[in-house]
């Protein structure tokens, strides 16, 4: 597995999963203009084929504060470590840049992920009524950098 930036010809990979995991749908001209803004934020896990397995997009809203975007693995091919490597070399990026502080949003309902966070040492810090398109509730996460 191999890390690598986001390209123009990942838009399909990244809106199909958006759409299957994330049960959410933006206009896909949405990646390449934040794919623009913060190159080394949205990562791109693809197998010895090239072909995109999973992503991480991060964005850099607030001064010194990231903020995870979207984040998934192809079902297929969780629970196979590319979920950590993922969020790890985000991690490392968001210290290159001196970030303070990473935030992310999640659906109360998404114990996996919660779970995932939870282990990387993100905490509640808010709860976010109605956030999501669908009516769902989310909790805002955060963790510090240091
Ligand atoms: C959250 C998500 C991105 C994690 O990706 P992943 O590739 O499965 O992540 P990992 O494989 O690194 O870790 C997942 C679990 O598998 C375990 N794991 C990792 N490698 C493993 C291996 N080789 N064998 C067995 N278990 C393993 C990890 O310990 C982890 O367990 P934990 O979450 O209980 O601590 C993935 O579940 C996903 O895409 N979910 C749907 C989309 C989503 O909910 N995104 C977040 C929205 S906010």
């Amino acid at each position: 597995m191999t890390l690598r930036p986001f390209r123009l010809s990942d838009v399909p990979f990244v809106a199909s999963i958006v759409a299957e995991a994330l049960h959410e749908h933006y206009d896909p001209s949405l990646y390449a203009s934040l794919g623009a803004e913060w190159s080394d934020g949205f990562l791109i896990a693809a197998d010895s084929h090239d072909t995109p397995v999973g992503f991480l997009l991060g964005v850099n809203q607030v001064e010194r504060d990231a903020r995870i975007l979207m984040f998934a693995v192809d079902r297929e091919h969780r629970t196979q470590g590319i979920g950590t490597l993922l969020m790890s070399t985000f991690f490392e990026r968001c210290r290159a840049r001196a970030f303070r502080r990473v935030t992310l949003e999640v659906r109360v309902s998404n114990a996996t992920a919660i779970r995932f966070y939870t282990r990387y040492r993100f905490s509640v810090v808010d709860l976010l009524r109605s956030y999501y398109s669908d009516g769902e509730n989310g909790y805002q996460m955060a963790r510090e950098l240091s």
